[in-house]
Parts: structure tokens; sequence; C-alpha cells
């Protein structure tokens, strides 16, 4: 629920295979949020058909709108400005969100500000969330973190440990790890962000959903692997740790899905077709173990390199318990870094960080507004 006279702003996600509509304050509370996942529909394709995620879209674009609105009790003459993706992501899928965003903003005389999903990512975890407190590990130490002052309405806040007050200081190195991409950023500010390096080929995320589906996990493939790879020795299998020793601070994944895609197929034919559970944890314990070393090993040689001891993960993958425990590891033996993630809710594609991160961009003028396009491949 919003206080009295709060003003928010309205974001509207739809670049992949979700629908999100969000409200957020200007000092980043989050004071709504709705979200349809196409996921369930998807999984039966083994991946995201990009036309029937944008039909969907048209669907629960709008209904997730009037929700948020009426979950924190808002009116449109409390909507500072209506914030959507731009790119980003799959040309139909984000028009509908562009094209909605639209015709809010000129229906209701709202300011319409065009927002860069992959910085949106990065600024997420200067978002307060809904319920719980983003991560942040230093010397091995795991602590719950917010932002800002915590709300005292927040019921869920106070059931749980008080969250320290604290954000990563600027500038910072920001991994955004999903499943369209593997970025490091270098993050100067909101909306001074510069690209440090990518993936030459897969993205994190992607290689997790091909292997999973290779050894018959499921999709998407990375939650399933996070949930079997625990008690799995991940020396169980020899996979190699991708770009590691080299001097690029490039990422790449495809070496390490095929190398990983051919054992699975090598298992099933040793075990007919179905891997034995025990063989399933070590499988995906080694898999997980490569992707997190790589990630982590060329994102702590970029913050080094530059002298910072901040890094930000954000991103599907950024859930990933993996990873987590292996960054908790890393800062015990490098003093004075720390490591933060976003709450999971504010890792996956969401509204949130869209209509957050608009608060410190310039809207569009009327003209601009009317003209704004879809930019698929938009980078940072
Ligand atoms: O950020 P996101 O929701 O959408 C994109 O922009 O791609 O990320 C989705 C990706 C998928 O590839 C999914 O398998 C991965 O994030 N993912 C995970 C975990 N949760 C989601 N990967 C590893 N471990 C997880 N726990
Ligand atoms: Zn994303």
């Amino acid at each position: 629920m919003a206080e009295a006279n709060e003003h928010v702003i309205l974001g509207i996600e739809s670049s992949c295979d979700e629908t999100a509509a969000a409200l957020v304050t200007r000092e980043g509370r989050v004071r709504a949020e709705a979200l349809a996942s196409q996921v369930d529909l998807h999984a039966q394709f083994g991946g995201v058909v990009p036309e029937v995620a944008a039909r969907i879209h048209i669907q629960a674009c709008l209904p997730l709108v009037h929700q948020v609105l009426e979950e924190a009790g808002v009116g449109w003459e409390r909507v500072e400005a209506v914030a959507v993706t731009q790119g980003p992501g799959l040309i139909g899928c984000l028009l509908v969100g562009i094209e909605t965003a639209k015709a809010l903003a000129w229906l209701h005389r709202c300011p319409l500000v065009a927002v860069n999903h992959l910085a949106a990512h990065v600024y997420s975890i200067y978002l307060t969330p809904r319920q719980g407190a983003h991560l942040l590990i230093k010397a091995g130490n795991e602590s719950n973190v917010v932002p800002v002052a915590p709300d005292p309405a927040g019921s869920s806040l106070s059931a749980e440990p008080a969250p320290v007050i604290a954000r990563p200081a600027l500038p910072h190195v920001g991994l955004i790890v999903s499943g369209g991409h593997t970025s490091l950023v270098w993050v100067e500010g909101p909306d001074r962000m510069s690209t440090i390096a990518q993936t030459r080929d897969d993205a994190a995320g992607e290689a997790f959903d091909k292997v999973a589906r290779a050894a018959g996990l499921g999709y998407p493939g990375g939650p399933a692997i996070d949930r079997l790879a625990e008690g799995g020795d991940p020396r169980a299998f020899d996979l190699p740790i991708p770009m590691m020793g080299r001097d690029q601070p490039d990422f790449s994944f495809s070496g390490l899905k095929t190398a990983a895609g051919r054992e699975a197929e090598r298992l099933k034919a040793q075990y007919d077709g179905r891997l034995p559970e025990a063989v399933q944890r070590d499988f995906c314990a080694s898999f997980q173990e490569a992707a997190v070393e790589s990630l982590l090993g060329k994102s702590l040689e970029a913050a080094r390199g530059r002298g910072v001891h901040d890094l930000v993960v954000t991103g599907g993958v950024a859930c990933n318990r993996g990873l987590r425990r292996r960054a908790r590891e890393l800062t015990r033996s490098r003093p004075g870094l720390r490591v933060w993630f976003p709450h999971p809710s504010l890792c996956t594609d969401n509204a949130a960080m869209i209509a957050g991160l608009a608060w410190q961009l310039q809207p569009l003028s009327p003209s601009d507004a009317l003209r704004l396009n879809a930019d698929p491949g938009m980078g940072i």
C-alpha cells in the first residue's frame, strides 16, 4: 500500500516471457508488483516461443497494471510517469509493453520514460523489495541489507532480523547474468554504465537451460540444476571452466554447454535414457561449479583490474545458491571485497527495476514518446 499522497512511477516489463507491472516510489520502495510468468507454457517447447509470448503479453499487460494500482490504492493523479522496457529483448514482446505504455501515458497525460532492461537489472540493488532484503557477502559473512531506511509499515521485515542499511559504492562492477545476457559492466551511476565484457556466444542461463534439457531435467534448467547440485560431487565430472586462464575479459559458455551436453548423451546411453538421481546430482554439481568459477573468476578479475571492492550480481542466474556460496568463500580470502545480490524477486525479470531506474532518467518529450520504438539489440 502506498502512503497518502506518495507519488510513484508505473513500470511495465515485457521483454521476454514474463509480463510485469510495478509501482515504485522516488526512494526506490516497491509499493506493488504483479507478474504473469509464461514459463509453464513455454516448458512444453523447451524454450521461449516469441510469437506465443507476445500474444500472451497482450492479454496480461493491462490487467496487471490495474492490479498494481488497486493493490497500492493509487489513482492516476499520483502516477508521476509510465516507464517501459525499450530493449534489449524479443521485438514482438517489447512492442506490446511499449504500445501499452504509450497509450496509458497519453490517456492519463503522464510523461513516458524508456528504460534499458540491462541497466535496470544492475540498478535493482538500489531498490527496497516489498518483502525481505538484498544479500551482502563480505569476509565470508552474509547479511541482509536494504538500501534505504526500512519501511516502518513493512510487516514482513519486522519478522526477520533487522536488515543493515547499506548500498554498493560507486563506481562498481556489475555482473548481469540471465537467460539472454552475460555481461560485465562498469557502473559509475544509474545512467552512467559501460560494458566491460560480454559473452562471445551463449548466455550463462542459456547454458543452464540447454544442459538441463540435454540431461532430461526439465525447463527452465537453472533452478533444476541448482536444486540437484546440492549434495552432488562437483569433482565427479571433468568439465572445462570457460575462458579461465585467458587474458581476455570475455565470457564464453558454448564450449562448456557442448562438453556437458555430450556427457549427458553418454550418460543417457549408459543408463538407458534415465539418469539415476545420484548421477544427476554429480552431473549438475560439476556443471554448476564450472559455470560459477568462470562467472566469478572473470568478475573478480575485472573488479581487481579497476581497483574496486564492490561487485553487484544481477539477473536470473544470480538466484543460484552455488554462485552465492562460492562468492562467500572468495570474500573470505579477499579483504575488502563485497559481493551484492538483489533479493531473488528482483534478480529475475521484473517491472520494479524498470520503474526504479526511471526515477533517475529524463522522460521523453510528448512527441518523442509517441514515436518510441523497441530496440531489441539495445546494449549498455
Ligand atoms: O533474468 P531472467 O528471469 O530472464 C532473462 O532476462 O533471461 O533469467 C532467466 C534465466 C534462465 O536461464 C534460468 O534458467 C536462470 O535465469 N535461472 C537460474 C536460477 N534461477 C533462474 N540459473 C541458475 N540457478 C538458478 N537458481
Ligand atoms: Zn532480464
